[in-house]
């Protein structure tokens, strides 16, 4: 048995494990379950959902890259009654922690979504997607505007009430991320989801024409891993009491360990499942004996770490 509490919170939600799915990775677990029980993960962050049924952009909808991958799936997605009447029930009959993660195309979309899921219980927290880079304008890449992404997680505060923690996801792409997450946190946000994909495109030399449908696209994977960690020690230095949920290119627990004393609470994986759909556990597994072996008797001592003072 090891000494370790390897416990996190986000907001007043506590979780057994800081791993996290990366939203949209692993739609609502199904794919995942038939690997591992989703009970031994920190939790599940499904797909963002979205007020109707999507079938998202045109394809080809993916592109390889080095170190990296570029989705431009668009949000495809059943819509939240859908989602509500049938995914919902499967995680908790799964026993997963849940973290909802809802998206908009207005500030009142994402309210309404926050009402119909006010009263669902059995949902740990709510991840509000405010910076999905596959769509159709950049105007509606809410976190990339400080006023719109604070009127949207307003809405939501207000909606939602004061119980379920609210995480926002925000886009590194931006000139001054703190200053956004500063706006989003006093504006209701318990906690951040840093980051979401970085925008990117390929050029199909056969067609010399973009090679995605929707021309542009998220890039994920190792590729973006720095700039990851980047944000997340930013934002940690400017506002050290707020949890954050730290991703992008996280393959292994040595990356998940840097992310955690970059100042994340918890990690999420993405594209690293893909290749292999057990990597959130081997990552997990990694991280538990990497702590351990640094001495550490609590995933909280090494949140943060990095920003202590060499003397210490
Ligand atoms: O295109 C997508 O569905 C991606 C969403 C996101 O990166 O937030």
């Amino acid at each position: 048995m090891s000494a370790l509490d390897f416990s996190t919170t986000l907001g007043n939600a506590w979780f057994p494990a800081p791993t996290f799915t990366a939203s949209g990775c692993a739609s609502s677990g199904r794919e995942l379950a038939q690997f591992f029980d989703l009970r031994t993960m920190g939790g599940v962050v499904t797909k963002s959902v979205m007020m109707k049924a999507r079938t998202g952009r045109p394809t080809p909808r993916m592109a390889e890259t080095a170190s990296g991958m570029l989705n431009s799936i668009g949000l495809q997605g059943p819509g939240i009654d859908a989602f509500l009447a049938k995914d919902v029930p499967y995680l908790i009959e799964q026993k997963a922690r849940i973290v909802v993660s809802i998206a908009g195309e207005t500030v009142e979309e994402y309210s309404t979504l926050a009402r119909k899921l006010r009263s669902v219980s059995g949902i740990s927290a709510l991840e509000v997607n405010i910076s999905c880079p596959n769509v159709e304008n950049r105007g509606l890449v809410f976190a990339c505007d400080p006023e719109a992404s604070r009127r949207v997680i307003d809405g939501v505060r207000r909606t939602i009430g004061g119980e379920l923690p609210i995480i926002a996801k925000l886009s590194p792409d931006v000139t001054d991320l703190v200053s956004i997450a500063r706006g989003v946190v006093e504006a209701g946000a318990d906690g951040l989801a840093l980051i979401n994909t970085v925008l990117g495109m390929v050029i199909n030399l056969d067609t010399m024409r973009p090679h995605l449908g929707g021309k542009t696209g998220g890039l994920s994977g190792p590729a973006i891993k720095p700039i990851a960690v980047r944000a997340v020690y930013q934002v940690h230095a400017a506002m050290p009491q707020v949890p954050i949920l730290g991703m992008g290119g996280i393959s292994n627990g040595r990356d998940a360990l840097e992310m955690i004393a970059a100042g994340a609470s918890g990690i999420s994986v993405g594209t690293a499942s893909f290749g292999n759909p057990t990597a959130i556990m081997s990552i997990q597994n990694e991280l538990k004996d990497l702590l351990i072996e640094k001495g550490f008797t609590s995933l909280r001592q090494a949140i943060g770490y990095a920003h202590r003072p060499e003397s210490e």
